[in-house]
């Protein structure tokens, strides 16, 4: 399966990392590389809506930067299934804050990504219509979506 999307900034920082092209597939690379990848992609993630967030609070956020940064988010979304493999988990011995909960119940895991994804593409709408009460309101649902996922799937510091 091919899991890096063209032209989004998180594929290309994945690739990078995984030391493959563009068309690599994540079951294929080490664990370790795979771990190293999503845990910078997942930064990056967090810096876009840092950024969306306080432009918007602020009353900065251009429209162009608003759709931009939503559309990265929207990819990521789409890109996020394929990022936790089988086998890079807890038990690959390698530092992840991932829970064996991801493997453990696929289903539930599937649906967090799913309303991860809800969010994203109604954040992607809200830039485009350049409204920055509608951004704020979409951006606010997405993170209710991150806090979804980490909540259940992630280990707390
Ligand atoms: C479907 C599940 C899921 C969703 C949705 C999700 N995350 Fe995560 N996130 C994780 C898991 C699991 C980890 C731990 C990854 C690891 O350590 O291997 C993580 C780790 C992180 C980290 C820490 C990365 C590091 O330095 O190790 C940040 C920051 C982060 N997520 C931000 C976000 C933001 C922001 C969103 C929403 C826009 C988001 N995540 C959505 C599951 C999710």
């Amino acid at each position: 399966m091919s899991v890096l999307g063209r032209g989004s900034v998180f594929a290309v920082a994945f690739a990078a990392v995984l030391g493959v092209g563009m068309v690599a597939s994540a079951q294929q690379a080490a664990p370790a590389d795979v771990i190293a990848a999503r845990q910078q992609a997942m930064k990056a993630l967090g810096g876009e809506m840092k950024a969306i967030g306080d432009g918007a609070k602020a009353g900065s956020l251009t429209k162009a930067d608003a759709t931009a940064r939503a559309a990265r988010i929207g990819e990521v979304a789409n890109q996020m299934g394929s990022w936790f493999p089988a086998g890079t988990g807890p038990d690959s011995g390698i530092k992840t804050a991932a829970l064996p909960a991801i493997w453990e119940k696929p289903a539930d895991y599937k649906t967090a990504i799913g309303e991860f994804r809800a969010a994203a593409a109604k954040l992607v709408a809200a830039a485009e219509t350049g409204d920055n009460a509608a951004i704020q309101a979409a951006h606010g649902d997405v993170g209710k979506s991150c806090g979804g996922c980490h909540r259940p799937f992630r280990q707390r510091n």
